[in-house]
């Protein structure tokens, strides 16, 4: 091992997603199998011993690229230095809160964590907000590291990326592995919206391949759109595995590029492309190549798909309304 190991730390890493997350981290899976890690794990006082089991069997897996793991309860401590930060512990709603009793709570996670990212974090610090409602908490964290690019600051609409892939393959009766250019736009919520107009499969527009306007609009839509209510309702639980994997899957393409004629799905700093408001953290068809993304830009945009995507943007307006009502940003 020549290379300094990368330090990645991990929100809420004695939850559900951070127990499936953390094992595929040490093995290599997040930065690729020469790139030696060093956790950070941050949990609030409650949760610190269920970490410490977990580095326990951290420990146990003898992974030969894991150089050590460190537990904190201060987000000042746990993000010094880091170099990849995945933001997943949040406040879940619970029975009888309001929107803005939940933005409120997550305020108070997502302020402080973005003051300590600003204060000791590594220059090339790269931040995925897992953590519900991820977009807005993003936004949350990044008004408050006025130093650190914004750019670097991301919400993940991965999983709604690999759902969608998913669907489709499902539809047409075809390996993922020949799905290209599908594309999330807008709030990792109910409203997001799946797009087959420029999605390609095996080379043809996705929508074309499909042709059936009635499955595309009642059926796919809605179902990747509310796959995390599906799953919540058959587990029990929300999504973890399929969670952690698509952040896996989502800094693995910001460090090691996009592959040619393809693009992914992030939620990111809007710089004004498509019509969504600067700033808004929102998700678009991105390349990614030497540890930078791009929005994929001058794709035509048809009715069909400006109404689905003004709706998504206007969800996370209000949600950025909501919290800077309260002060959060
Ligand atoms: P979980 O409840 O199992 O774990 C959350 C962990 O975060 C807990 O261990 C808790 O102690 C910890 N935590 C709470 N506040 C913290 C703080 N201030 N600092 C550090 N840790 C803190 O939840 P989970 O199933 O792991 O899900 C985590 C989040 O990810 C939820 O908000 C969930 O809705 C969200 N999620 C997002 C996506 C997505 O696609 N963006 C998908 C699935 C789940
Ligand atoms: C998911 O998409 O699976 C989750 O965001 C659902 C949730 O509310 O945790």
């Amino acid at each position: 091992m020549t290379q300094a190991p990368v330090n990645v730390t991990v929100t809420g890493a004695a939850g559900q997603i951070g127990y499936a997350l953390l094992f595929r981290i040490a093995s290599g899976q997040l930065l690729g199998p020469d790139t030696p890690v060093k956790l950070r794990l941050l949990e609030i006082p409650q949760a610190v011993k269920a970490a410490e089991g977990t580095a326990m069997e951290l420990e146990d897996g003898a992974f030969p690229l894991l150089a050590g793991t460190d537990i904190f309860d201060d987000p000042k401590q746990a993000f010094e230095g880091a170099n990849v930060a995945l933001l997943v512990g949040a406040r879940p709603r619970t029975k009888g809160m309001e929107r803005g009793d939940l933005l409120e709570a997550n305020g108070g996670i997502f302020k402080p964590q973005g003051e300590a990212i600003n204060a000791g974090a590594a220059d090339d610090i790269k931040v995925l907000v897992v953590g519900n409602p991820a977009n807005t908490n993003a936004l949350i964290a990044r008004s408050h590291a006025p130093d650190v690019p914004a750019e670097r600051f991301t919400a993940m609409t991965r999983l709604d990326h690999n759902r969608a892939i998913a669907q489709l393959a499902r539809k047409l009766g075809v390996a993922v592995s020949e799905i290209r250019k599908m594309t999330i736009w807008g709030n990792h919520s109910a409203t997001q919206y799946p797009d087959l107009f420029h999605a390609e499969v095996g080379g043809r527009i996705a929508a074309e391949a499909v042709n059936d306007e009635a499955w595309l609009a009642n059926e796919f839509i809605p179902t990747v759109a509310k796959r995390g209510a599906a799953i919540i309702e058959a587990r029990g639980a929300s999504s973890a595995a399929s969670a952690a994997s698509a952040a896996i899957d989502h800094i693995h393409t910001w460090v090691n590029g996009t592959p040619e004629g393809d693009w992914t799905s992030m939620a990111v700093p809007s710089d004004g492309s498509y019509g969504v408001p600067e700033g808004l953290i929102s998700s678009f068809p991105v390349t990614t190549r030497d540890g930078a993304y791009q929005i994929v830009q001058g794709l035509q945009i048809d009715d069909f798909s400006r109404a689905r995507i003004d709706a998504s943007v206007a969800e996370l307006v209000e949600e950025r309304d909501a919290v800077t009502k309260l002060g959060l940003v």
